[in-house]
């Protein structure tokens, strides 16, 4: 059985009930959102060929002293970056190098920002210079599945409806959903119940109810969904080598549906193909 919470009653950790956030705490991940937005829409004029993704990183440590937030990942259960920069095969929690990107290359750049207490948590795509026409696709199509992700959240609908509108759309074009990770709620929390799934069926999963807050952030491949974790015991990547892509926004649900808290303010969240 599955219990909600006010989220001011609850328990700072993951309990595994599910946390339901007032208007103080949607005006929080608003806050913390829209910082996480703005320092994503910075990095979109950094990545070009010749940039390494640990100059990114350090941008993005540096954004968020500026703003007074935190970097959540840093040392996060031992992780080591302000970012997760996964490039080309790479399907999440790639770590920040200090090679320098090449014409063609396609990374996610994933940040989360801690503002006064409350995690924006939000990852697009970028490339370096010009795009290949099936990275190009994939980025695409990668994007839509988090869309209609989440046009399917709403009160009284289940968090399969989630999965299921993400499956079944990048299925049926040809592309394939990572199993291995989730979205997840988080507010207070970085990680917190519940897992949301990015597969499956509507009649699937918890009720969604107003005043949860969680992630959406599908993994899409263009060829099977297999992954597989480095030595390094973080960076995951395609089993057969081919290309992945990832989005993520930070939202929550309303009376009416849903609200996105990490929108780009400067429109750029949509993966853009640079001029040749
Ligand atoms: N930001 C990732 C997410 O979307 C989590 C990264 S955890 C880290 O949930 F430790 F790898 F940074
Ligand atoms: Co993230
Ligand atoms: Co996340």
């Amino acid at each position: 059985m599955t219990t909600y919470i006010a989220a001011n009653d609850a328990p700072m950790k993951n309990t595994g009930n599910i946390k339901l956030y007032g208007p103080e705490g949607f005006e929080g991940m608003r806050c913390a959102g829209q910082l996480t937005a703005r320092c994503l829409d910075e990095v979109t004029a950094m990545v070009k060929p010749g940039v390494t993704t640990a100059e990114i990183d350090d941008f993005i440590f540096q954004f968020g002293l500026d703003n007074g937030a935190a970097p959540a990942t840093l040392h996060y259960r031992g992780y080591q970056y302000s970012s997760c920069i996964s490039l080309n095969h790479v399907v999440c929690h790639g770590f920040p190098q200090k090679k320098p990107l090449r014409n063609g290359d396609i990374l996610n750049v994933d940040v989360t920002f801690v503002l006064d207490g409350y995690h924006g948590d939000s990852s697009r795509m970028y490339v370096a210079g010009q795009a290949k026409r099936a990275a190009e696709r994939l980025l695409n199509i990668t994007y839509e599945s988090l869309m209609r992700g989440i046009a399917a959240v709403k009160p009284g609908a289940r968090m399969g409806a989630i999965g299921e509108a993400i499956q079944t759309y990048a299925e049926g074009e040809r592309c394939s959903v990572v199993r291995d990770f989730c979205g997840h709620g988080l507010g207070k929390l970085f990680h917190d119940a519940p897992n949301v799934l990015h597969y499956g069926t509507a009649n699937e999963g918890v009720e969604m109810r107003p005043g949860m807050i969680f992630t959406i952030e599908p993994m899409i491949n263009l060829g099977r969904h297999h992954v597989k974790i480095l030595r390094d015991g973080w960076t995951a990547v395609t089993r057969d080598r081919m290309l992945s892509a990832q989005f993520e926004h930070s939202v929550g649900v309303t009376e009416g549906g849903c609200e996105i808290f990490t929108t780009s303010p400067a429109g750029l969240h949509k993966p853009l193909s640079q001029a040749a």
